[in-house]
C-alpha cells in the first residue's frame, strides 16, 4: 500500500486529466478519479484501461450538490481540477468543487488553469482565461491552499488547434515579432509537473513550467527538423494587427469560440502572458521533451 497521500482528479477522462492520473499512478500515488455518469464510453475505457491498484473511479459531476461531491472527494488530501467547459464549469463548478473539498477535509486545490501567465492578463484579453481569474476570485476565502500550475501552450495545440501549420500548403503562419519568446510544454510534461506539484506538500502559490521557451523562428526550425519537412514561414502581421483582427471577428460573430485561438495567440505573441520566471528546477525529476522530439514522434499523425 502506498504511503503517499490520496489525490482526487476531476476531469480525469480529459486530454490533460487522463495524463495527470497516469503521471500520479506512475509515482505510486493513490488516485480517486471523478467520472461523469454521462462520460463517453471511449473516454471511460481509456481511463479504466489504466486500472491499477491505486486507482479508484467515482461517479459524479463538479456541479453536483457539494454534500454529494464531498463524498466523492472522500479522504483525498489534494484535489486537482483538469475540467474544461464554460463558466458554469470553470467558475461555478470549480467554486462548488472547492466547497466540497473543504467539507471533505482536503487540504489543497489545484485549479484548471494550465495556461499562459493568467496573473498578467486583463479582462477581455482572453475570455476563457477571464473565467479562470473569476474562478480564483470566487474561491478567494477558502481555507484550502490553492496552487496554480501554468504551462504556457501545449505543443499539441501549437502544432494543431492553433491552425499555424498547413502541411498541405507547406506553410507555418504566425503573428507578431518572430523573435518574441513563447512558453511551450507538451501535455505529458504538464501532467508530470502537475503530479510533482500535487505530491509536493511545500508547493504554494503559482508555479510556472515550460518544456521549452522558443521564439516563433525557433519553433519553425524545430518543427522543420522534427518533421523533416520544409515549411515557409508566413508573417501575418504585428501583435497590434492581431488584436485588431480579433476585434473585427468579434463584431461578426455571437460565438467567441470562433476567435479564441487568436486570443490565445495574442496573449503569447504580444509577450503579455509570458512567464517572468520558471519553476522547472524545483522538480529535476521531470525532464521535459524538446519540441523537435515531440514533432518527430507525432509527425505521421500531424
Ligand atoms: N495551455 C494549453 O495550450 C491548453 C490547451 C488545452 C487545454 N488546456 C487546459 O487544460 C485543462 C484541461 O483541458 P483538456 O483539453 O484536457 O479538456 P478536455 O479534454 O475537454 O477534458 C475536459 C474534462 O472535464 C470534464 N468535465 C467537464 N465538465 C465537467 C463537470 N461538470 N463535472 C466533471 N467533469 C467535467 C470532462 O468530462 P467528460 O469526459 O465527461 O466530458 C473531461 O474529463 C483546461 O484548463 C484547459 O484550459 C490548456
Amino acid at each position: 500500500m502506498s504511503s503517499l497521500p490520496k489525490i482526487f482528479v476531476a476531469g480525469a477522462t480529459g486530454l490533460l486529466g487522463g495524463r495527470i492520473v497516469r503521471a500520479l499512478l506512475d509515482q505510486d500515488a493513490p488516485v480517486r478519479a471523478l467520472v461523469r455518469p454521462g462520460a463517453g464510453e471511449e473516454r471511460k475505457r481509456a481511463l479504466t484501461a489504466l486500472r491499477a491498484d491505486g486507482l479508484e473511479l467515482v461517479e459524479g459531476d463538479i456541479t453536483d450538490p457539494a454534500e454529494r461531491l464531498a463524498e466523492a472527494v472522500g479522504d483525498a488530501t489534494t484535489v486537482i481540477s483538469a475540467v474544461q467547459g464554460g463558466p458554469e464549469v470553470i467558475v461555478d463548478g470549480q467554486a462548488n468543487l472547492v466547497r466540497a473539498a473543504e467539507k471533505a477535509g482536503a487540504q489543497r486545490f489545484i485549479p484548471s488553469d494550465f495556461a499562459v501567465d493568467v496573473t498578467k492578463l486583463d479582462d477581455g484579453d482572453n475570455f476563457m482565461i477571464d473565467w479562470r481569474r473569476q474562478a480564483a476570485a470566487a474561491s478567494a476565502g477558502t481555507r484550502l491552499e490553492v496552487v496554480s500550475v501554468l504551462n504556457g501552450a501545449f505543443y499539441e495545440v501549437m502544432t494543431g488547434f492553433m491552425g499555424l501549420i498547413d502541411w498541405e500548403q507547406g506553410t507555418l503562419s504566425h503573428w507578431g515579432d518572430p523573435d518574441q519568446p513563447l512558453d511551450l510544454t507538451s501535455v505529458a510534461d504538464t501532467a508530470a509537473y502537475t503530479a510533482a506539484v500535487a505530491l509536493d506538500p511545500a508547493a504554494t502559490g503559482t508555479l510556472r513550467f515550460a518544456g521549452e521557451v522558443l521564439s516563433m523562428r525557433q519553433f519553425h526550425d524545430a518543427v522543420q527538423r522534427g518533421s523533416g519537412r520544409t515549411l515557409r514561414l508566413r508573417h501575418l502581421g504585428t501583435a497590434d494587427d492581431l488584436r485588431a483582427e480579433i476585434t473585427r471577428r468579434a463584431a461578426l460573430t455571437q460565438n467567441p469560440f470562433d476567435y479564441v485561438a487568436l486570443q490565445y495567440q495574442w496573449c503569447m505573441v504580444s509577450g503579455k502572458g509570458k512567464f517572468d520566471t520558471l519553476d522547472n528546477a524545483r522538480y529535476p525529476q521531470v525532464t521535459p521533451q524538446p519540441l523537435t522530439d515531440f514533432v518527430r514522434a507525432a509527425a505521421p499523425a500531424l
